[in-house]
């Protein structure tokens, strides 16, 4: 796949680049959720199966919007997800997950900010939007452990 070249924004390699963080991020809770939820046992996990499913799905739908936002800017989507962890008990599982959330917001607070300087205003609402959702899982993911 080549870049494409003719777009009328023009942003920094910087920010660019943050937008393929962000993207392996995606990937790597799109996986690693799928891969809890298949794993997820007992009554407490039976409780929370669909919901874990269900934001699996959310960041793969993350993954895919920012890739068009980065292909439309000139850039190439990576493949490659940041490391997964899975877990082997619901504790260790959401522990983590709490953790890539909270990675996420910074992350993507950083790429709001930086879009904005670079006045570009649709990976600045992009990033909002998806930023908004961050931190409903963060607030789930935080609920669920209280009860681990
Ligand atoms: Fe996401
Ligand atoms: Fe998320």
């Amino acid at each position: 796949m080549t870049a494409k070249q003719d777009s009328v924004v023009r942003v920094s390699s910087t920010l660019l680049k943050m937008l393929n963080d962000a993207i392996a991020r995606e990937i790597q809770v799109a996986i690693q959720y799928m891969w809890q939820h298949v794993q997820w046992g007992g009554v407490k996990g039976f409780a929370v199966h669909d919901e874990l499913k269900a934001i699996s799905v959310a960041e793969m739908k993350h993954a895919e919007a920012i890739a068009e936002r980065l292909y439309y800017l000139g850039g190439i989507p990576t493949t490659k997800p940041t490391p997964i962890f899975v877990g082997s008990t619901l504790k260790e599982m959401i522990e983590q997950d709490v953790k890539d959330e909270a990675g996420a917001i910074e992350l993507y607070q950083q790429i709001v900010e930086k879009a904005r300087k670079e006045g570009d205003e649709t990976t600045n609402r992009l990033f909002r939007e998806i930023l908004q959702q961050e931190e409903d899982h963060h607030d789930t993911f935080t609920t669920l452990l209280e009860d681990l």
